[in-house]
């Protein structure tokens, strides 16, 4: 047995005599940066052997086993097999996989980290039984060829990160990881007619990492936008969100909550800091106005003034945790001023966390949970279209009204569904 990659004497006896226990713990590495547990694992104690619900909008499709499994697993896969599937979307038998598996982004990973992928997957792992389950979408979609239609528009041919900024190693390590295994914009980039990414790189234009959705959460823009993006972050902000989940201006939740458990908190410092450098290269979509503090909401709740409308609501629900100020604490209880997801204009995310509440998720680097409690059963419709106009609206934050209505459309579009994923 060669080091601790060898879990599993059949996983041994598949891997060639020579695996270099260097090139596998590298392979798990990139499986960090890729975050390929989470959508291939479904039950926590059998990691990889998919079976994981994942709804799109042709209906519900399952992720597969990728432990080296030979019967039900990609145990028989040779390099090339491996490499076609992650960076061009080809199954071994030659057909398409659909685009929930992240390719066109993972088209650009380096030969290099895929294969120290393939050497985790084939020796660093053991092989669990677990036949793939069949999608259930219905025919004429579920045939798989107009796949292939769409592999061949949209997917970029296998290239590693061009170099984005001249001369910039930190920016192009950024971009590599942004734009390849990370592949951030499956949810940060809003996708076109065919289900694609509008863009892939800043090359493409200014779509890439402008704001999409997911599970009606909104996945904010990660431009340089002032109050709706990362205008006014900086490098070591970004840093301390994707490692702890939580800064001076925002804490994680929704699916991204799910991103840093299981990814970016794993990532190494110096690539951390290649994602935030890459980050603050991408110039804002909009120019807009910086954010400026306004004291004007703070001093009248202070001074016990709750004339404004939504302003009682404020008080009684939400004071005690983000402060009159809307300040919040730094890491514990986020600031609403300034904040983007409060700024959004689609307030998805907003109205989500409102109704839901949320937690921040126990990091290695800052293991205490902080909670939000659910307003959904406590505030009405119009409580809550008020209190959230309240915060979108002061302390400098200059985002539209919401309505009732839109709080109650909102509450019918997450009424709970039994799929835990959305494309
Ligand atoms: C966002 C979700 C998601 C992520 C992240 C993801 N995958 Fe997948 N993957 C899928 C889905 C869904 C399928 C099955 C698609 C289908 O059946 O057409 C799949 C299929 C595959 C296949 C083809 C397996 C087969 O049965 O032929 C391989 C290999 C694979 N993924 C490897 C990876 C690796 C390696 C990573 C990380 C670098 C990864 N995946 C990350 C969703 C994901
Ligand atoms: C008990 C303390 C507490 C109360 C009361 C509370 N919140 Fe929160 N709030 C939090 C915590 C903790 C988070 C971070 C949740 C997470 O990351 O999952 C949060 C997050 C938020 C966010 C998202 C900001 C971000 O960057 O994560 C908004 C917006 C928000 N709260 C608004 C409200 C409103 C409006 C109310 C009243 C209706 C309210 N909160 C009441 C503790 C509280
Ligand atoms: C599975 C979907 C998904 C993926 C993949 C993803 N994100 Fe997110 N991200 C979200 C969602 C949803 C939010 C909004 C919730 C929040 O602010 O915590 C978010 C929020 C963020 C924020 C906070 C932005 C703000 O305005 O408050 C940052 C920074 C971020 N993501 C960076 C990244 C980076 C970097 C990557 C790639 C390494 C990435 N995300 C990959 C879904 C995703």
């Amino acid at each position: 047995m060669s080091g601790a990659a060898c879990l599993d004497g059949r996983a041994h006896a598949r891997a060639p005599a020579s695996v270099d226990p260097k090139l596998v713990e590298h392979g798990a590495y990139v499986a960090i940066l890729g975050d390929c547990v989470a959508c291939h694992t479904a039950q926590d104690d059998r990691p990889y052997a998919g079976g994981l619900p994942i709804a799109s909008p042709l209906g519900t499709i399952y992720s597969t086993n990728i432990t080296p499994d030979p019967d039900t697993g990609i145990g028989t896969y040779s390099y090339d097999d491996f490499e076609r599937a992650v960076r061009r979307g080809i199954r071994k038998d030659g057909k398409t996989l659909y685009p929930a598996m992240p390719y066109p982004d993972f088209s650009r990973i380096s030969d290099g980290d895929m294969h120290a992928l393939y050497a985790f997957f084939m020796s660093g792992l053991k092989p669990a039984h677990a036949p793939n389950k069949a999608a259930g979408i219905s025919w004429p979609l579920s045939m798989r060829w107009p796949l292939a239609w769409w592999r061949w528009v949209f997917v970029p041919k296998v290239q590693p990160a061009v170099a984005s900024t001249d001369g910039d190693a930190l920016a192009d390590r950024g971009a590599y990881l942004v734009e390849g295994p990370g592949h951030c914009g499956t949810c940060h980039t809003p996708r076109g007619m065919a289900l694609q990414q509008k863009a892939l790189s800043p090359r493409d234009g200014t779509a890439f990492l402008a704001g999409g959705q997911i599970d009606n959460y909104t996945a904010n823009t990660l431009r340089g936008d002032d109050l709706s993006g990362l205008g006014s972050w900086n490098e070591e902000d970004i840093v301390r969100f994707l490692k702890s989940g939580r800064n001076r201006h925002a804490a994680v939740f929704g699916g991204m909550a799910d991103v840093v458990f299981q990814s970016t908190q794993h990532m190494s410092d110096a690539d951390l800091q290649a994602i935030a450098h890459f980050l603050k290269t991408i110039p804002a979509t909009k120019a807009g106005p910086a954010f400026t503090y306004n004291p004007a909401a703070a001093q009248e709740l202070f001074a016990g003034n709750v004339s404004r409308r939504g302003a009682r609501t404020y008080i009684d629900n939400c004071a005690a945790c983000h402060r009159t100020s809307g300040k919040g604490y730094d890491d514990t209880f986020p600031a609403l001023a300034n904040n983007p997801v409060v700024n959004a204009a689609d307030p998805s995310s907003l109205l989500h966390l409102v109704l839901i509440g949320g937690t921040i998720p126990s990091t290695v680097s800052e293991p205490t949970h902080f909670a939000m409690p659910p307003f959904g059963d406590r505030l009405s419709d119009q409580e809550i279209a008020d209190v959230v106009t309240f915060i979108r609206s002061n302390w400098g934050n200059q985002a539209s009204a919401i309505n009732t209505e839109d709080v109650a459309k909102f509450r019918r579009l997450i009424a709970p569904s039994p799929v835990k994923k959305t494309l």
